[in-house]
């Protein structure tokens, strides 16, 4: 199949209580052991790109991986772009295959947020390109988007529903109390956030950061109106983690095929499992 918009299936997982995964490619190996992850799930899949994977793979490899993974596979795949800053690297990576964008405005005032985000939604819409907006700051770091705890703000119900209404994106990420990167405690997750928010727009709620969110979290915030969320430091955990220990074990070994295939092995079980939690398993 073709890369798909995102509309190919979050409606389908708001209405039916399940959310679909953006998994962010970094490499080769990501890219496969993400699609065989959804082969083996029948699952529906996001391959998210930050604009730094997107600097390390290039933008005609990054697309070039995502179209044969979505065309050997058969499943409904979307490329999406993940925090893109711009309206200019929004329509760099439409013109270059993206079938879905996130359009991050999150770190401008309201009405400016809305305005930028309306022009990326007119344009992407135009094409058929699915968009993604935000609103709140999410903590942690990600790549080039870094916020400090302390200023990760989260979304107000009335002015998140007031951006869908006036954007019309067709996902809607709002700050909930989750970070990207791992958690030293608990996130608290603001459940009446995404409560109030879900049950007023029409979009699914997105929720970033989502490594390290206990699965009954993640199943309360699914029940509630999140279709789609995003997971990317798990998968790099679980690959240093395999690929350090047989380095340490075989200091002498130079193929690295020897030791990135067991460390996409280890992305795909995790990929398999958040599948399986958030309920996407044979929805393909
Ligand atoms: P994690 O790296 O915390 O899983 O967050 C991923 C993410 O939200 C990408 O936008």
């Amino acid at each position: 199949m073709p890369l798909v918009p995102m509309t190919e299936f979050l409606p389908k997982a708001k209405a039916n209580k399940f959310a679909v995964g953006q998994f962010n490619m970094n490499n080769l190996e990501f890219t496969q052991a993400i699609i065989e992850a959804g082969i083996e799930e029948k699952s529906p899949l996001i391959f998210g790109v930050s604009e730094g994977a997107m600097r390390y793979m290039g933008l005609e490899y990054t697309v070039a991986m995502a179209k044969v993974a979505a065309e050997t596979s058969g499943l409904p795949v979307a490329l999406h772009l993940d925090h893109g800053s711009s309206f200019e690297v929004v329509m760099k990576c439409i013109q270059a295959g993206f079938s879905s964008v996130m359009f991050d405005g999150s770190h401008y005032p309201l009405e400016e947020n809305i305005r930028l985000t309306k022009k990326v939604v007119e344009a992407a819409h135009a094409v058929g390109v699915s968009v993604e907006g935000e609103l709140g700051t999410i903590g942690g770091v990600e790549d080039d988007v870094s916020v400090d705890e302390e200023d990760a703000a989260l979304a107000k119900p009335e002015e998140a529903i007031r951006f869908w209404e006036e954007t019309k994106v067709d996902a809607l990420a709002i700050a909930v109390g989750t970070a990207h990167g791992m958690y030293k405690g608990e996130p608290k997750i603001r459940f009446e956030i995404i409560d109030e928010v879900a049950r007023n727009v029409d979009a699914p709620i997105v929720l970033h950061g989502g490594s390290g969110v206990p699965d009954e979290s993640i199943k309360k915030a699914i029940s509630l109106g999140v279709g789609k969320i995003n997971v990317n430091t798990e998968n790099q955990v679980a690959c240093t983690r395999v690929v350090r220990q047989i380095l340490d074990e075989k200091p002498d070994l130079v193929d690295p095929r020897k030791y990135m295939g067991p460390g996409r092995e280890a992305i795909k079980e995790v990929v398999k499992e958040k599948m399986r939690l958030f309920g996407s398993s044979n929805q393909a």
